[in-house]
């Protein structure tokens, strides 16, 4: 049988996939795919973002963070059978600090693991810049975030008052010596806790920064990320 356009497209959409796929991850008990955050995730990314938060970042502000590859890591969590985008986060590495800019998870699948991973990979790309903390911002009252934080190591240190729309206070965190190993076993048992996540085949092509992250052997992976992300 004849292969028409829709096919070609299709097979060159699996290939794109295949090549800015960071790590293969079970999340409630199903398959999928933490890929690079690209332009065409934006509008799934945006629907979850404004169902998530009050004020949520904007496509601009989306777009000017995917601007910056050499210090942020962006990344959506795919579905597969459908492919749907499920979550996205992301982290700014500078100075030896890892910042944890934005995450959130389809209200549908809250609770089933999807956030983990969107942790434990950019705390693993944080490492391989060698960042030596990581933090973040999150609502005072978002107790289901900070259960989530504190389980990567994150302690409450201080308020930043009314940062949120000049009313919500936020609660900083900080995780303190991710260098080291015993936390990189701790981002191993938590991205084990969720399911087997395992790492996909190296990767021929390099276009996207963050496909550094992708490969079998460790070294060469950490090798990878102290050069990109
Ligand atoms: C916070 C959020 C990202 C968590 O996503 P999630 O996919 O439900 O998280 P996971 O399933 O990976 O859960 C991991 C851990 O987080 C904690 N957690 C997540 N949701 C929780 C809840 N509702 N209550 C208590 N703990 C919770 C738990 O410790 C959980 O581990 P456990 O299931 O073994 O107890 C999600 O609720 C969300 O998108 N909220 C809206 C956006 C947001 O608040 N983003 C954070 C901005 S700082």
């Amino acid at each position: 049988m004849s292969e028409g356009p829709g096919s070609t497209k299709r097979a060159a959409d699996r290939l794109r996939r295949a090549e800015t796929t960071v790590a293969e991850v079970i999340t409630d008990d199903r398959p999928a795919r933490l890929l690079a955050l690209e332009e065409r995730h934006l509008d799934d990314v945006l629907a979850i973002e404004e169902a998530s938060s009050p004020a949520g970042w904007t496509r601009k502000i989306f777009l000017t963070e995917l601007a910056r590859p050499e210090s942020r890591c962006y990344l959506v969590l795919e579905s597969q059978d459908p492919e749907d985008v499920i979550a996205f986060g992301g982290v700014q590495v500078e100075l030896h600090e890892a910042h944890i800019t934005t995450l959130a998870v389809h209200a549908a699948h809250r609770r089933r693991g999807p956030a983990t991973p969107l942790l434990v990979e950019p705390l693993r790309g944080g490492r391989g810049r060698d960042a030596r903390a990581a933090t973040l911002e999150v609502r005072h009252h978002n107790l289901p975030a900070q259960r989530l934080y504190a389980g990567f190591g994150f302690r409450p240190v201080g308020i930043r008052p009314r940062y949120y729309e000049g009313k919500d206070d936020a609660l900083i965190m900080w995780a303190h010596d991710i260098d080291e190993d015993a936390y990189e076993r701790l981002l191993d048992a938590r991205a084990a806790a969720v399911g087997r996540a395992r790492r996909v085949g190296a990767m021929e092509a390099v276009e996207h920064p963050l496909q550094g992250l992708v490969g079998d052997a460790r070294a060469a992976v950490d090798d990878v990320r102290r050069k990109l992300c």
